[in-house]
């Protein structure tokens, strides 16, 4: 009897010992990471005469690391300032082989960058690629890995964007953990953003996602996203569409990434702002700003900045959503989060995104069971974009009306009783 016990702990053991093996243990990421990248919104401006306010310079970075905090969204729980791609010289010191900052675009050079954005209470994040060179052409890591890895770490990187152009794709399921476990090495705790799945799915290979969890504390999953609803409904579908396979891959530590949040720019109208935010909340996605934090109207700041919808998307659990019912063309998203009820039931964060165009608001009904909310006490309903409106209890027989705008979205949290 105590033989059989014994062994029976042993195995639960063993379990859990695999259990915590398949995650990606650098204590980073517990949310997901919120903060600011350059390429979205300015690329790869490099003409620093012509636009001096735009090129990827220190002058960027320094700056909106500062706008982050004065403008509010560092207090909101954007933290990471990340240099995207162009920020090199085209070619690596001659003697030691390392890479170099631009020199008239970064004359202080990154160390001083990165001292910069922690004084002021920031993290700071880099782009790289796997590959012979990066997506705009500078040179990759691929044959200077453990040199780039320490140089990361001796600019006090905290947050690696590893990218995959000009590589093999057939090399990169071994390449990409390589380069994981060379960060890992230098003792300095950094996120691994990677990118792998990006280039393998379009190329028809199925990325093994027991490894992008172990490896990578985020991993972007499709298509570069681009400054219209258009790419960002793409994105959604691809998400909807695969979220069998994609959906249950998210947790503490490693999440799915659909590219960064358009707010700010010029594609999207206010209530398709509040829609990318919705759904970026439900997918537990990285909250990735790419904007001119100068620029943004604050109207579409107090989007981003909307504190109730930026507690769904950082909420503990780390469960994320799923679209879950599709009528008359409008989508209903859901996500399980805190608080979790005395009979084990969870809250959830529900979105209705609106796919019509057809000029007036639509209003439209689900029961509550139709929302895939079962909870047998039932819900309080809250306006995650008008925290003043409580809209009262539901139960299990109610019905829920929403009214939708066009290319828009409601969002609620039904908190469970
Ligand atoms: C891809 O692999 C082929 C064959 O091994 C090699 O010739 C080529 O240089 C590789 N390309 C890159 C970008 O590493
Ligand atoms: C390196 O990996 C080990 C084992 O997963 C982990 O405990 C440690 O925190 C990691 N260190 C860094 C700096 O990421
Ligand atoms: C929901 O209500 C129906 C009928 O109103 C009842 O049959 C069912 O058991 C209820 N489900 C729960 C989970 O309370």
């Amino acid at each position: 009897m105590y033989g059989t016990w014994r062994c029976l702990l042993g195995g639960i053991l063993l379990l859990q010992l695999l259990r915590s093996g398949q995650a990606l243990d650098n204590g980073l990421a517990r949310t997901p990471p919120m903060g600011w990248m350059s390429w979205e919104r300015f690329r790869c401006i490099t003409d620093c005469k012509l636009y001096p306010n735009e090129c990827i310079s220190e002058n960027l970075f320094s700056r909106h690391a500062d706008l982050l905090v004065s403008e509010g969204y560092a207090a909101a729980g954007y933290e990471y300032v990340i240099i995207d791609d162009c920020w090199l010289e085209k070619n690596r010191d001659s003697k030691t082989q390392k890479l170099v900052a631009d020199k008239k675009r970064f004359p202080s050079g990154l160390n001083a960058l990165a001292d910069h954005i922690h004084e002021i209470g920031l993290k700071f994040g880099l782009y790289q690629d796997y590959g012979t060179n990066t997506c705009a052409g500078y040179p990759g890591v691929i044959n200077h890995m453990k040199l780039d890895a320490q140089t990361f770490a001796e600019w006090d990187v905290d947050y690696v964007k590893l990218d995959g152009c000009y590589a093999n794709i057939s090399d990169m399921a071994v390449g990409y953990p390589e380069f994981g476990r060379l960060l890992n090495e230098t003792g300095r705790p950094m996120v691994y953003s990677c990118s792998w799945p990006a280039y393998q799915e379009p190329a028809g290979e199925m990325p093994d996602y027991e490894s992008l969890k172990k490896h990578c504390n985020l991993w972007r999953n499709w298509d570069d996203i681009d400054d219209s609803l258009e790419s960002l409904m793409q994105i959604m579908d691809y998400f909807g569409k695969n979220q069998d396979r994609i959906q249950p891959q998210a947790g503490p530590g490693h999440w799915n990434d659909p590219d960064m949040l358009l707010l700010g720019n010029y594609g999207l109208s206010y209530d398709q702002s509040k829609l990318q935010m919705a759904i970026w909340a439900i997918m537990a996605a990285p909250l990735i700003m790419s904007n001119d934090l100068e620029a943004v109207r604050p109207e579409i700041k107090a989007i981003l900045q909307n504190r109730a919808v930026i507690a769904v998307d950082q909420d503990e659990l780390g469960i994320q959503g799923r679209r879950v019912a599709t009528r008359n063309q409008i989508e209903v998203w859901q996500r399980p989060i805190t608080p979790v009820a005395k009979n084990g039931h969870h809250s959830y964060a529900v979105a209705f995104v609106s796919r019509r165009d057809d000029g007036a608001p639509y209003r439209i009904t689900f029961t509550i069971k139709e929302l895939g909310l079962k909870n047998p006490n039932g819900y309080t309903v809250q306006d995650l974009y008008d925290s003043s409106r409580n809209l009262g209890v539901f139960k299990n027989g109610s019905e829920f009306v929403t009214r939708v705008n066009p290319n828009g979205v409601t969002f609620y949290k039904f908190t469970a009783l």
